[in-house]
């Protein structure tokens, strides 16, 4: 699958790119049961949140079959590695559950800042993808963007060991007003099988969610191969060591599992 040149331009100017319903119904019913059956597992890529509902979990693609054939999908492959010209490997991957009434926030950061202190990452040039498995809506929690904001670079911040269950680099509240008084804040809605690149620098966060609507979320970071972390600090399930880049599946590899699945049951 290949992106616009319409479609390069707003990555890099407005530092972030919807492709609605990328995946289809088909798909995205079998990520979202392998998902449920993940969080239901007692191991250590899963992390809850305080309460005990769980927030991420990290390496599924290591452990799952159907994450590991998206992780390596042609349509999310195809597309980043045309912006960075470059062949591409995993560098984190993770599903974040955000829960029905308790999914906890995600402050305000840049993902780079934690690549670059925590991981020795040399530049920005590592994609983030979401794919939604629910429905994300204005109300349970959805990523928060501040558009053009991956334009300031690397900013300032400091290691938040306390506000929720999982450490990172956030950002304060003058530069997010800052940036935002510049770019507004925008937070990219969309049916399930949905996907949203944005830039390693670009400002993002979400808000709890207190509904009854889950919205669970793969985000997948996918570095280009010259880009290899220097200094990892993190568990390699978090941050992976293995620098070779992604053999892509065939376009049809998840619907064939889904199929495969519905036969055995
Ligand atoms: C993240 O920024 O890595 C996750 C944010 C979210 O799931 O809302
Ligand atoms: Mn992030």
């Amino acid at each position: 699958m290949k992106l616009t040149q319409e479609q390069i331009d707003q990555f890099h100017t407005e530092g972030w790119l919807l492709l609605p319903e990328l995946f289809t119904a088909e798909e995205v019913d079998l990520l979202r049961r392998e998902a449920t059956t993940i969080y239901e597992q007692n191991r250590p890529e899963v992390w809850r949140e305080k309460d005990g509902k769980p927030r991420t979990a990290f390496a599924a693609h290591k452990y799952n079959e159907a994450f590991r054939l998206l992780g390596a999908h042609p349509r999310m492959i195809g597309p980043v590695e045309q912006v960075f010209g470059e062949r591409v490997y995993m560098h984190q991957y993770k599903i974040n559950a955000k829960s029905t009434f308790t999914g906890a926030v995600w402050q305000w950061h840049q993902d780079y800042g934690t690549w670059k202190r925590d991981d020795g990452m040399p530049e920005p040039r590592a994609m983030n993808i979401s794919i939604f498995l629910d429905e994300v809506m204005p109300i349970n929690g959805p990523l928060m963007l501040v558009p053009r904001s991956h334009l300031a670079g690397d900013l300032k911040a400091s290691h938040d060991l306390e506000t929720t269950s999982y450490p990172l680099w956030t950002l304060d509240e003058e530069t997010v007003t800052r940036l935002v008084n510049d770019g507004g804040i925008v937070a990219p809605t969309g049916k399930p099988g949905s996907m949203l690149m944005f830039h390693g620098n670009l400002v993002h966060g979400s808000a709890g969610n207190i509904t009854p609507y889950p919205r669970k979320i793969v985000y997948l970071t996918l570095n280009a191969v010259s880009n290899y972390i220097r200094k990892p600090t993190r568990p390699e399930f978090i941050a992976h060591q293995d620098f070779a880049p992604i053999e892509t599946v065939d376009d049809d590899a998840l619907v064939r599992l889904a199929r495969e699945q519905k036969r055995a049951a």
